[in-house]
């Protein structure tokens, strides 16, 4: 988290006012990460497949939506609270905790059984209250102010955008099962105990995809969307001997699904859920067509009397936990030879903030005019960085500690014989290329 702050990662949101608990703002670097992110997922996942087409849908829907989903009405987690502190906990977890047992779809009254048989205390060991319902759906008015206000809600989800518009995109793309929606956006949830920095917040963006298939075929397509996700685990760099398939059992699975595998996450703080895969069969479409009086049906195109409503499986990816398991990949602290520790951030090169870092050796003699002619060249191709202050050591290490994959030193032998010094992050190799080379060598080895 210190890094995160002074690198420009990562700030908390409001500082200057004293902070929003668990609100963060991405600075520069954290923010040009996270779009490395979210630009990978979409060419991977949606511009460089067939099978695939995007949606941006408005974060605000009619609030029947949520009723039709399900959401309303079993969006919930149940709360406790300290009596003397006032602090909010999750009921569930605190007994778990406790007790050692998953208390996954236990009623309220069960819960509060269980905490006075076992004399459940707070963290801070005092009386807590029963356990009562709590909705993790933001509620706000839309409207003047008066009576006629309407409740609408904050999307807790992406997902029902593309289910609410699923005739419309297969109308108008033409689309044949089986084919998906992805989409990229904010989420809202009312969390009873966010945290973890950016881990569990109460604003985040979420990368979710609807995947439209023939029933019979949902299995094959659930083990071939595990895999993917998996692989794209790989390609951005987050680290997979950290990564988990978890089971979700069948109590603890949320109100839409008949599987859930999670992909978890070995973060600082505990093994806890990355993305999610589910399969929500016929959910959502059935609700919608139930509750809108829309047809929902796909007509298939070797039998036209054949209409069904499409089963969906759900890959379900939120791009803050991304950018986190990421950060926690990359992070290296390394003794080097003489003893000096230095702090490397490996980011895979087509993820890292900045790419290449144009570094004069110092600012006079027209080294800084030859490096910045070289940045503005490089600039064009790769994202780059002119720095110019400070010894070359300390520049070397501040681009190890935000993950820059290469340093293009100018040198006085850039002036005589037109080369320069490339530093490796991961190696600290040095060595002279050629400037007319550069950009041909750096496109290889990134
Ligand atoms: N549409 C399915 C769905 O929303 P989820 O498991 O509740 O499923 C999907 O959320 C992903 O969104 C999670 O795997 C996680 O990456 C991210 N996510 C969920 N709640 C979050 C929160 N409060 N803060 C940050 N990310 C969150």
């Amino acid at each position: 988290m210190s890094l995160c702050k002074q690198r420009g990662f990562v700030f908390s949101g409001s500082e200057i006012y004293g902070g929003l608990a668990n609100s963060w703002d991405y600075g520069p670097l954290g923010a040009q990460l996270k779009m490395n992110i979210k630009k990978d997922w979409w060419h991977t996942f949606v511009e460089s497949r067939g099978d695939m087409v995007g949606l941006d849908s408005a974060i605000l829907m009619n609030p029947r939506v949520w009723e039709a989903s399900g959401h309303v009405e079993t969006f919930n987690d149940p709360l406790v609270e300290d009596k003397k502190t006032n602090k909010r906990y999750r009921a569930d977890h605190l007994i778990e905790e406790a007790i050692g047992e998953n208390v996954d779809g236990r009623s309220l009254e069960d819960l509060a059984k269980l905490i006075l048989e076992h004399n459940i205390t707070s963290p801070d060991g005092n009386e807590l209250t029963a356990p009562r319902q709590y909705s993790g759906m933001f509620k706000m008015k839309l409207g003047s102010g008066g009576e006629d206000d309407k409740l609408i809600y904050l999307r807790p989800e992406t997902a029902q955008a593309i289910f609410t518009n699923f005739k419309n995109v297969t109308e108008s793309m033409r689309k044949k099962l089986p084919y998906g929606i992805g989409q990229i956006g904010k989420a809202f949830r009312n969390e009873i105990t966010p945290g973890n920095f950016i881990f569990r917040t109460l604003e985040f963006e979420q990368m979710e995809i609807e995947y439209f298939v023939e029933e019979a075929e949902w299995e094959t397509h659930f083990e071939k969307w595990l895999t993917s996700m998996e692989n794209w685990a790989t390609k951005i760099g987050i680290d997979t001997s950290s990564l988990h398939r978890l089971e979700v059992p069948e109590e603890a699975l949320a109100h839409y699904s008949k599987r859930t595998l999670d992909l978890e996450f070995d973060f600082p703080f505990g093994k806890k859920e990355l993305w999610g895969l589910a399969y929500r069969y016929d959910f959502d479409l059935a609700n919608h067509q139930e509750h809108s009086k829309q047809k929902m049906t796909y007509t298939d195109p070797a039998d036209n009397s054949r209409k069904i409503i499409p089963h969906v499986i759900e890959p379900s990816m939120g791009v803050d936990r991304t950018l986190l398991a990421l950060l926690v990949s990359a992070y290296n602290k390394e003794t080097l030879e003489n003893g000096d520790t230095r702090i490397v951030m490996k980011f895979k090169p087509h993820i890292a903030p900045y790419q290449v870092a144009i570094l004069p050796l110092m600012k006079k003699n027209g080294l800084a005019e030859k490096a910045t002619e070289v940045y503005e060249q490089l600039q064009q191709k790769f994202r780059c960085e002119y720095d110019e202050s400070g010894s070359i050591g300390k520049r070397y290490r501040r681009h190890d500690e935000i993950g820059t994959p290469y340093c293009v030193t100018i040198d006085f032998d850039t002036l005589e014989k037109n080369t320069v010094t490339l530093r490796d992050r991961d190696t600290m190799e040095q060595t002279t290329v050629n400037i007319e080379d550069l950009e041909k060598f750096l496109s290889e080895k990134m």
